[in-house]
């Protein structure tokens, strides 16, 4: 009896660590505050258990050193991190960069020895006075002539963090970069197998294959090709393209999206491959044409027509002249249980506030889709 007590305890522990190993990276942006009614979204919303890490979105370089970008970034930074009182294990980091960013002030400080030394410097006092546990790379996009720069800085950063960690016996910081998942980009401006060494772990941006560029409908985010798409436009040829480039898979965090992408229909033609006028109408929260969060996407479903594109795994709706590709909990459990049997190192959230973070919207609990996530990769 003891010993049958003893073994099975001793299973228990071995499956919760298994099971525990992944990560489950959620980004959290701070102007989603400024959004209308239920949709405003502060750190005070997320769920403290939900995710392993959480990634703040974006800080700003200024004068070559990490910097604020809202005027309440400091209050938010604070109530992020006081999560942690509820969930001891969770790791927050703080992202700099981003497509507001753009790419000048980053390449200007990467280029130099001094200003590269001068941003890592900001970067730690930053993150420690702030009470974050790393950082996040979210430099949307080196070109060719910044590939260097950008290792050096990685390179420079994670031995700083380490010399850091000995000189004051804090845990090491941690650093991790964000990475486009389209084979044009990620060629021109990264080295992939100098930066997987230096990281911690690869947010891998696996959505926004389609867009309203294609100039035809389209999801975003499929899991396989699509009849009519080229090769690249999958989730799986982005994870395979960073496998074969060296990428280690118990660094690559592949990420999916709570946000939907949306079309205006050209005629009454509403298939995968119809002819459109353009994206979508703005969402009433998101306010931004093409994109829907999830909790808009959910008031969109009733009267539309629901339909699975099945050979890439991931749902649409249509209604009037309007078509979108989104999540749901199905798309995303094959999304993980894909992750899993290649044994990539996690997901990424894009984003928690664009989730149903209250469940106001969906009539389903709060974070659906994220806790669709959460259970798939801890369910054994
Ligand atoms: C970011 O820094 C730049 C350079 O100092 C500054 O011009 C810009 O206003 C800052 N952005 C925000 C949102 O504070």
């Amino acid at each position: 009896m003891g010993l049958k007590a003893a073994e099975i305890g001793f299973s228990i522990l071995v499956l919760f660590q298994y099971s525990y190993a992944y990560k489950l990276v959620c980004y959290y942006t701070s102007w989603s505050q400024y959004r209308d009614g239920d949709a405003s979204c502060l750190p005070d919303n997320i769920d403290a258990k939900l995710c392993t890490h959480i990634i703040y979105s974006f800080a700003n370089i200024s004068n070559n050193q990490i910097d604020t970008w809202e005027w309440n970034d400091v209050t938010l930074y604070e109530s992020l991190n006081e999560l942690k009182q509820r969930n001891t294990k969770l790791k927050t980091l703080l992202s700099v960069g981003g497509w507001r960013l753009g790419t000048k002030r980053f390449s200007d400080m990467a280029s130099q020895t001094e200003s590269r030394r001068t941003f890592i410097n900001s970067v730690m006092t930053f993150l420690r006075t702030h009470n974050f546990d790393g950082l996040d790379l979210a430099w949307l996009y080196p070109g060719r002539r910044d590939k260097q720069n950008f290792n050096s800085l990685l390179q420079e950063m994670a031995d700083e963090f380490s010399k850091e960690a000995q000189r004051t016996g804090m845990e090491r910081l941690l650093l991790s970069a964000a990475l486009p998942a389209g084979r044009v980009a990620l060629d021109a401006g990264y080295d992939i197998p100098r930066i997987s060494k230096y990281v911690d772990f690869i947010n891998l941006m696996t959505y926004n294959f389609h867009g309203a560029w294609k100039k035809t409908t389209g999801h975003h985010s499929p899991l396989y090709k699509g009849k009519k798409d080229d090769s690249y436009s999958n989730v799986r040829y982005a994870v395979n393209y960073m496998l074969s480039r060296s990428a280690p898979a118990s660094k690559l965090i592949m990420g999916i999206p709570t946000f939907g992408n949306s079309f205006t229909l050209a005629s009454s033609d509403s298939e995968v491959g119809a002819k459109i006028l353009g994206p979508g109408i703005e969402g009433l929260y998101t306010k931004e044409p093409g994109v829907l969060a999830y909790y808009e996407v959910c008031g969109f479903l009733s009267g539309a027509s629901v339909n699975r594109i099945l050979e890439q795994k991931v749902p649409y709706a249509t209604k009037g002249n309007q078509w979108v590709g989104y999540e749901d909990q199905e798309s995303v459990r094959d999304k993980v249980q894909y992750l899993k049997t290649s044994r990539l190192a996690g997901a990424m959230v894009w984003a928690l506030d664009l989730d149903d973070f209250q469940g106001t919207f969906c009539n389903q609990k709060p974070f659906p889709l994220t806790v669709a996530i959460k259970d798939a990769l801890f369910s054994t």
